[in-house]
Order: structure tokens, then C-alpha cells, then sequence
């Protein structure tokens, strides 16, 4: 593993493989919480079953004392942006929430976050969620090497708008790997045409945080929970990709078809 022009982590095949089985518990995670996604849990009880899980798994939560964060994953609810600290509150019908877990294994990292909802949620939290995994799948069918970082974030920003809401300027994807967060910094927004360009042998997140309002986010008092301006709701999904001589491999698809069942599949074939 070397790294390229613009300091990007080039891997190989066991770099690869290693960041798979990664990805792979970090997808197994979020299989395994949805049936626990339900009222009166609290956020605290899904973190714990997230943590029990990764360490069944061999592998260690890399959020866990990662710059003074204190739990196993984020859980960011309703109109929490992104890295909302789990806790006592406790989960109610109409409820929307992003469940980001990043596993360790062998010193590899694979991060992932989903969309979930608790019991009957509203059209408008409905269509939120469904335009900000659109885009983050749109995005994903461009990866392939010769396009660039700004195409990706081009095509979210678009879709994105198109549909009327906004894409959160305040936080990005990045490189991962042999590390939790590497160059680049992966945005959501862009114009075509514009920064590295990808080639084959990188890996990195995308992971586009859509608020149904205005942009704007702002950090609470501990210093971690990401909160629309607005207080509008907020959406996010998150997948790790390996790019290929053609096209990308998504490592964090669902291995049950819990969530999305038709995977990327459908939404891949049908662009
Ligand atoms: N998993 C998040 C990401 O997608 C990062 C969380 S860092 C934490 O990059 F410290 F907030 F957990
Ligand atoms: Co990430
Ligand atoms: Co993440």
C-alpha cells in the first residue's frame, strides 16, 4: 500500500480483504440492532447491544475514546445531523434515526450508517429518507476510476436540491482504511469535473447528511451532537467503497436485506 499525488492511500488485495471482513461486522451491526428499534428503547440500551456485538465479533468499536468520544456508535434522532451521543431518551413512534457503527478488525476500519424508524413515521420523514439514500446510491454508481471527488459530490448536491432539500456543508466523507478518517475529505457537494481523481485501490465513505430546511448545523453543548439550525429533520446513510479497475465494491451492504431490501441492486440498475 503506497500513497498516490494527492496523499491517497492506494491498497491492495489484503488491504482489501482485511477492510472487508471489517465492513463486513460493521454491516452485520445494523442487521442485527433493527429489531431493536422500537418505542420506549432507550438510545443507551442500542449502543450497548451495538458494542456486545463488535466485541462478540472480535472486532473493537472505533468510535469508543475516539478524541474524547464516549460510546460504541452514534445515534442521531430526528433532527440531529450526525454524532449524537447515545443516552437515556428514549425512542418514540414517528421517531427517525441514523445509526453510524465503525468496527476495527486486525487493524482494519469499515464504517456504515443507515436510516431507522420507530413504528409509523411521517410522508415528508418517508421521502427524506428515500432521497438521501437515492443520492448516496447516485453517487456510489459514479465511483469508478478517471471520474473525480467533485463529480461525486456534484451528483448528491444536484439530486439533492432537485428534490428541495439541502445537503449539510459541515461535515464530509473521507478516506479510510489502516485508519479511521484519511485523505481525502469525501464532500457532498461540488462541481464536476473538480479535485482528485479516483483511481483504482482506493477506499473511502461517502455519507451524505440531508436536512429537509436550510443547511446550517450547529454543535451542542457537549460538543459532539450536530443539530440542524433550523431544527428541521435531518437524514444520513453511509457506506465504505473500494474502488476497482471498473466501478466500486460496496463493503457495507446489508447482509440480511433488513433495510432496502433489494440492497443497491435495483437502485444500481435502474440509473
Ligand atoms: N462514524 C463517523 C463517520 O462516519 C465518525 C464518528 S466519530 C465519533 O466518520 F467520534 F463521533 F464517533
Ligand atoms: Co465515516
Ligand atoms: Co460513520
Amino acid at each position: 500500500m503506497h500513497k498516490n499525488k494527492d496523499g491517497i492511500y492506494i491498497y491492495n488485495q489484503d488491504a482489501y480483504r482485511g477492510i472487508k471482513k471489517a465492513c463486513e461486522i460493521a454491516s452485520k451491526t445494523l442487521d442485527m440492532i433493527g429489531q431493536y428499534v422500537v418505542p420506549g428503547v432507550t438510545t443507551e440500551e442500542l449502543d450497548k447491544k451495538c458494542h456486545d456485538f463488535m466485541l462478540s465479533h472480535n472486532s473493537v468499536p472505533a468510535t469508543l475514546g475516539y478524541r474524547g468520544y464516549p460510546k460504541s456508535c452514534c445515534i442521531s434522532l430526528n433532527h440531529v445531523v450526525c454524532h449524537g451521543i447515545p443516552g437515556d431518551k428514549r425512542l418514540k413512534n414517528g421517531d427517525i434515526l441514523n445509526i453510524d457503527v465503525t468496527c476495527i478488525l486486525d487493524g482494519w476500519y469499515g464504517d456504515t450508517s443507515r436510516m431507522f424508524t420507530v413504528g409509523n413515521i411521517g410522508l415528508r420523514s418517508k421521502r427524506l429518507i428515500e432521497i438521501t439514500h437515492d443520492a448516496l446510491i447516485l453517487a456510489i454508481n459514479s465511483v469508478t476510476p478517471g471520474n473525480t471527488f467533485g463529480d461525486l459530490g456534484a451528483i448528491i448536491q444536484e439530486y439533492v436540491e432537485k428534490n428541495k432539500m439541502s445537503v449539510v456543508r459541515d461535515f464530509c466523507g473521507h478516506g479510510i482504511g489502516s485508519e479511521f478518517h484519511q485523505a481525502p475529505n469525501v464532500l457532498h457537494y461540488g462541481i464536476q469535473n473538480s479535485g482528485p481523481k479516483l483511481e483504482s485501490g482506493m477506499c473511502f465513505t461517502i455519507e451524505p447528511m440531508v436536512n429537509i430546511g436550510r443547511p446550517e448545523t450547529k454543535i451542542l453543548s457537549d460538543n459532539w451532537t450536530a443539530v440542524t439550525r433550523d431544527k428541521s429533520l435531518s437524514a444520513q446513510f453511509e457506506h465504505t467503497v473500494f474502488v476497482k479497475k471498473e466501478g466500486c465494491d460496496i463493503l457495507t451492504l446489508s447482509y440480511n436485506n433488513t433495510f432496502f431490501p433489494d440492497g443497491a441492486k435495483l437502485h444500481r440498475n435502474n440509473v
